[in-house]
């Protein structure tokens, strides 16, 4: 895969990497991992199965053996499918989530992940997103982006798009919900969520997207990924 040029976007849940990922990968025509839709089948995966989250054995069973799919439907939108039944939708739940953050604690299902993730790398290039795919995942990656926005921020972010959605649900409960995974991305052994050392810290709290994805672009000018 040497050759191969990755650009790694890592950072808390509800910052904009999702966003600004998917715009890096249409304009730059390269592939997208979305790395947290693996954990979040791995957890849904277990709920479908009757595993237990904490049945630490059986879950990094379930990753090793993961059959999932991912296929863009008409609307461009992802769909992601486990044994061919569709879960885009539970896995974007609140549920979907915490399955995801308490699956991704165990070491075990870490590196049964770890190997499928290298997979995506293809040509022309891969934009990997998540939280320890420049520390862990992609360590050599030409580019590595951590791009961070306050609590309070993210949380009010996730509450317009659930309110949009027509779910209901509240704003001190998704703030409580955020800094709790914080808390558990960050705090674990394995893979914690930190930034890479060589890694550009964005910080998107009072920025719009569309000037984060300027500054990113920039980036990807000045290291070569593209004609100037
Ligand atoms: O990016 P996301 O919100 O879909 O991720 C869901 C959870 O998965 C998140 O709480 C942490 C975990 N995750 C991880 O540990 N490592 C990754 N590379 C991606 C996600």
């Amino acid at each position: 895969m040497a050759g191969i040029p990755v650009i790694t976007v890592d950072g808390p849940s509800g910052a904009g990497k999702g966003t600004v990922s998917h715009m890096l990968a249409d304009a730059l025509g390269w592939h997208f991992l979305d790395s947290g839709a693996l954990y979040r089948v791995v957890g849904q995966a277990c709920l479908i199965e009757g595993v237990s989250w904490d049945d630490h054995p059986a879950v990094a069973a379930i990753a090793r053996h993961l059959q999932v799919s991912f296929s863009a439907a008409p609307s461009g939108e992802i769909l992601v499918a486990y044994k061919g039944r569709d879960v885009s939708r539970e896995i974007r739940t609140e549920e979907g989530g915490r399955g995801a953050s308490t699956v991704a604690a165990i070491p075990a299902v870490r590196e049964a992940l770890l190997v499928r993730q290298r997979e995506f790398l293809q040509a022309p290039g891969l934009v990997a997103d998540g939280r320890d795919m420049g520390t862990v995942v992609f360590p050599a990656a030409p580019l590595k982006i951590f791009l961070t926005a306050s609590a309070l921020e993210r949380a009010e972010r996730r509450y317009k798009q659930l309110i949009e959605k027509g779910e209901n649900v509240s704003l001190p409960r998704l703030l409580e919900d955020i800094r709790e995974r914080d808390a558990r991305d960050s705090s674990r052994e394995v893979s914690p969520l930190v930034p890479a050392e060589d890694a550009i810290v964005i910080d998107s709290t009072a920025t719009p997207i569309g000037d984060v994805f300027a500054q990113v672009m920039q980036k990807v000018r000045e290291k070569g990924l593209i004609k100037a």
